[in-house]
């Protein structure tokens, strides 16, 4: 193929989404990008709180996902396994900017009846990310 095409349709796939691994990112980076629409770091010790208490419902993080989630948690309804949510215990966890907001913002609205804020966010990606072997 002439390159110029190649390159032209290369850029086309890239901004389509089509590139694998165009939207990928690290945790790290993702908690970056929530400190700066938060305006303020991530706090470890809130971000836990947070994830192991609840907000008016009948849930928290934990009942699904485990008070210490780096083994494997189970659906507070459904009894699914799920892998463990912190990085250094589940290499896919927090590397799909989409995947990642799509479960902040139901798993919040199921725990707190609203969505998190950045902050919230940072806060509880920061303690997941203290987490280590
Ligand atoms: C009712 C059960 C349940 C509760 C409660 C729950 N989650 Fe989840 N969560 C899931 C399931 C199911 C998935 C998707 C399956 C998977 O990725 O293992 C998931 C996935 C996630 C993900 C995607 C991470 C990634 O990169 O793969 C994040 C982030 C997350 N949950 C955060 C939270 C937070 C924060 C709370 C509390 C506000 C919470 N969850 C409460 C069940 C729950």
């Amino acid at each position: 193929m002439n390159p110029v095409v190649a390159l032209a349709l290369a850029g086309l796939a890239a901004t389509l989404g089509l590139a694998g691994n165009a939207a990928a990112a690290t945790p790290a980076e993702l908690l970056s990008g929530l400190q700066a629409a938060a305006g303020a770091p991530g706090a470890g010790d809130r971000g836990q709180r947070l994830f192991t208490t609840t907000h008016g419902r009948e849930w928290s993080c934990a009942s699904c996902h485990g008070s210490t989630p780096t083994t494997v948690g189970k659906h507070a309804s459904t009894g699914k396994a799920i892998q463990p949510l912190a990085p250094a215990f589940n290499a896919e966890r927090f590397t799909d900017p989409a995947k990642v907001e799509k479960w902040f913002r139901r798993n919040c609205n199921d725990v707190m009846g609203r969505e998190c804020t950045a902050g919230e966010k940072a806060d509880m990606l920061a303690w997941l990310l203290s987490l280590k072997p």
